[in-house]
């Protein structure tokens, strides 16, 4: 079923994040090794990014792979990071045809050499398009990006480039990998689990939650339309009460 009539274009979210949960269990569920879940989510990948430009939002951030997924069985990672390569190769065309560039937060350089060089690759490549903006999650952590930045504030400090009385919002803004993005303002996680696992802790403080029991690789259009449908009932009030808004 197509939502596209239930949806207000007008008050479309600028910028969905998602944690993408579930690949694992959904392969078990199979009787499937947890790797046909990962390519299955893959999938699931190219279908909601095609989805997310038909829908006409700007910015998706898909969390794709956390500082703490480095602990997963050897082989699991290097499965990952291969199916990371493939996709990338493969889905050029995908993001030329929805005009969408692509960009990466994260420890970058953490990857193994051969995903780094395909995802500067394709950044490259795409960088020209100018509507859209794909953000991959890769070796991510929220804590770690937090550490980077006061690290980086504090030399600007001791440098005298920076004054202590000055370090507000938008300076610890743009000291984050985020700091090209707007603010989120739907968060989404698959897989049933209601936690945020380390994933843009600063960031999300007034985005909408919404969780979902669908497992990543059967995440569809449709269950990105309800996402953005349900979202647009909410009265998002940044603190104030409704009567200010209104
Ligand atoms: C979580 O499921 C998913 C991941 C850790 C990896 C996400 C990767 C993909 C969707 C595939 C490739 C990505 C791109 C961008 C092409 P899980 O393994 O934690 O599932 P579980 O909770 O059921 O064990």
């Amino acid at each position: 079923m197509d939502l596209n009539s239930k949806i207000d274009t007008k008050n479309l979210p600028e910028h969905i994040a998602i944690i993408m949960d579930g690949n694992g269990r959904w392969a078990k569920q199979k009787g499937k090794l947890r790797i046909f879940g990962h390519e299955n989510g893959a999938k699931a990948v190219k279908k909601v990014v095609e989805a997310y430009a038909e829908i006409g939002v700007k910015n998706l951030t898909l969390y794709a792979f956390s500082t703490e997924n480095w602990n997963r069985p050897k082989l699991e990672v290097q499965t990952l990071m291969k199916l990371l390569i493939l996709s990338l190769k493969k889905e050029i065309k995908t993001l030329h045809d929805n005009d969408i560039k692509l960009n990466a937060i994260g420890n970058l350089k953490a990857l193994p050499t051969m995903v780094y060089r395909e995802l500067m690759d394709v950044i490259e490549i795409t960088k020209n398009n100018g509507n859209r903006t794909l953000t991959l999650a890769l070796s991510y952590g929220s804590r770690e990006e937090l550490i980077n930045a006061v690290k980086q504030i504090s030399i600007k400090v001791k440098n005298n480039i920076i004054s202590p009385e000055k370090i507000d919002e938008s300076v610890i803004n743009e000291h984050l990998y985020t700091r090209n993005l707007p603010e989120v303002d739907l968060l989404i996680r698959t897989g049933g689990e209601k936690r945020i696992s380390n994933f843009l802790l600063w960031q999300i403080a007034y985005t909408e939650l919404y969780f979902t029991n669908v497992f990543w690789p059967d995440f569809t259009k449709q269950h990105l339309q309800e996402a953005i449908v349900d979202y647009q009932k909410r009265e998002r009030r940044f603190g104030k009460t409704s009567e200010q808004l209104s």
